[in-house]
């Protein structure tokens, strides 16, 4: 098992779901925890939980995330590792015909844009370390097919991201992964199943036991280990169940 002793990790998107599973375990492996999330109420219990910090944040928001980096840097000599698992999802079974503009927009912004922005923000921190880590989050849906038009192109869009911030990174020395989960038991999945059920006038609770969901619990363990120096010589995109 991988030791996280002297680790601060920065979990954006921690508040919650994927991220919030991954903040526990790296905190029950020595890691210091920095949550930083929209949901300041569920961030701040989820920093309590794991002794760590909490910093709110809107991803979408430049000035917004520029006071974080800057909150962080006041507290904190660097960033070892971040998680960044903050994103939404949204227009989940909507026809091509019905699909707005705005919504498309929205899930571009805070899937893309926002993780362009914690990016850009945090690797000045993460210059810090001796070897820097950034796992952003893509998708199943960023090659399989998604629910939504503009979830699955957001994801494809993060998978595009990554190629050029590695190319950048490497030879600074910093490791770039993606994590693309598969169905995993969140609030995220469930509001889908819950869309899926009202379309086809379906029974939730069967289908939720039907959709065979996945532990965060389990995608946190291979969060754990990328964050940790084991996972030195993984690359690229790492899929889950
Ligand atoms: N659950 C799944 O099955 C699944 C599958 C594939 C990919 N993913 C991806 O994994 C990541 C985590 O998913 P999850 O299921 O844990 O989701 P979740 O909805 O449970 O958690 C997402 C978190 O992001 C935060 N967030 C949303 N918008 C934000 C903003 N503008 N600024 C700051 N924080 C914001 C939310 O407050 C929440 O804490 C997401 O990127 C998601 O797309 C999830």
């Amino acid at each position: 098992m991988s030791s996280l002793n002297d680790k601060i990790i920065l979990f954006v998107g921690g508040a919650v779901g994927i991220g919030r599973a991954a903040a526990h375990l790296c905190a029950q492996r020595g890691a210091q925890v920095i949550i930083a999330d929209l949901d300041a109420q569920q961030g701040q219990k989820t920093a309590a939980e794991t002794g760590g910090v909490f910093f709110p944040v809107n991803i979408t928001d430049p000035a917004s995330v520029q006071s974080l980096a800057q909150q962080i840097a006041a507290r904190f000599e660097r960033v070892d590792v971040l998680i960044h698992t903050a994103g939404i999802l949204q227009g989940a079974f909507e026809s091509l015909d019905e699909f707005s503009p705005e919504t498309f927009r929205r899930v571009l912004d805070v899937n893309v844009t926002g993780t362009f922005l914690v990016v850009q923000q945090i690797v000045p921190l993460l210059r810090k370390a001796r070897r820097g880590v950034l796992i952003l989050t893509s998708s199943g849906a960023a090659t399989g097919g998604s629910s939504s038009f503009a979830y699955g192109s957001s994801k494809g869009a993060v998978n595009s991201f990554a190629i050029t911030l590695t190319n950048r990174l490497e030879a600074e020395g910093m490791r770039v992964n993606v994590l693309s989960p598969g169905n995993i038991d969140t609030a995220m999945k469930r509001s889908v199943i819950a869309a899926d059920v009202q379309r086809r006038g379906a029974d939730f609770e069967k289908a939720v036991a039907d959709s065979h969901l996945g532990d965060p619990a389990g995608v946190a363990k291979i969060l754990a280990f990328l964050a940790s120096d084991d996972a030195d010589y993984v690359r690229g995109v790492i899929s889950t169940r």
